[in-house]
């Protein structure tokens, strides 16, 4: 089993990322061959609708624009497991998980009418961190990332499973900005009492995409 961790988040040792190194712990404890990538890292883009992955003679489940996430394409679409974290900027994915999103899908996705391309399942797991209350989440995000899901379940064909963390620790010290609607001893007390078991969630989300059928 191959599993792919991908923090979408800018930050790289903040929220988002310290659930999906708990999810790669969980991959490993599965048994999984982990690889972790950071997306700022990657010179990448949206979908520049080129259509090379639809051209006729082109091999399929291919995105040929030339910069570092198709290469990554490649190995999501040859892993068992993907698992992407995310913060959620306005009400929905980040900017970064979007352009990975439209890439990923766009080159599975047939325009001949028989659905997709992919003939084989990568499990998908989301991990969604956020300001917002579980009841905010619910109103406010859940409509947009269902259509995520249904998407990742529709053209990966594997399992799709999410896990959440809310009211984050968004800065160090809540006392140098102007963000006198948080409440600062809330956010550290959620972030030692919460936040470790979201990302013990994470963990065992990821532990249970990244098995084998026969040890589920
Ligand atoms: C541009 C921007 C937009 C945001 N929009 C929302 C939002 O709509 N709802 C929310 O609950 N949190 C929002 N947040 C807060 C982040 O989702 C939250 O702090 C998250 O845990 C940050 O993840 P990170 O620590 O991995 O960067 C926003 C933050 C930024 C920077």
């Amino acid at each position: 089993m191959k599993t792919i961790i991908i923090n979408t988040s800018a930050r790289k040792n903040w929220n988002t990322a310290m659930m999906l190194k708990g999810a790669k712990k969980g991959a490993e404890a599965a048994g999984a061959e982990t690889e972790y990538i950071d997306l700022f890292d990657l010179d990448f883009s949206g979908c520049h609708s080129c259509m090379a992955c639809k051209l006729k003679e082109a091999e399929k489940n291919r995105c040929y624009w030339n910069d570092d996430l198709s290469p990554l394409i490649d190995k999501i679409l040859h892993a068992d497991c993907v698992i992407i974290g995310t913060p959620i900027y306005f009400w929905d994915v980040s900017a970064a998980f979007r352009a990975l999103l439209e890439r990923l899908c766009f080159c599975t996705l047939s325009y001949d009418g028989n659905g997709h391309f992919l003939d084989r399942q990568v499990n998908v797991g989301l991990i969604y961190t956020m300001n917002t209350s579980e009841e905010g989440f619910e109103t406010n995000v859940r409509p947009n990332v269902n259509n995520i899901e249904e998407m990742f379940a529709k053209f990966l064909k594997g399992k799709v499973m999410s896990c959440t963390a809310f009211r984050t620790l968004q800065v160090n010290d809540y006392s140098k900005y102007c963000m006198a609607k948080f409440n600062e001893e809330e956010r550290r007390e959620g972030r030692e009492k919460r936040f470790p078991e979201d990302i013990r969630k994470a963990y065992e989300m990821a532990r249970e995409l990244s098995s084998k059928p026969s040890d589920n």
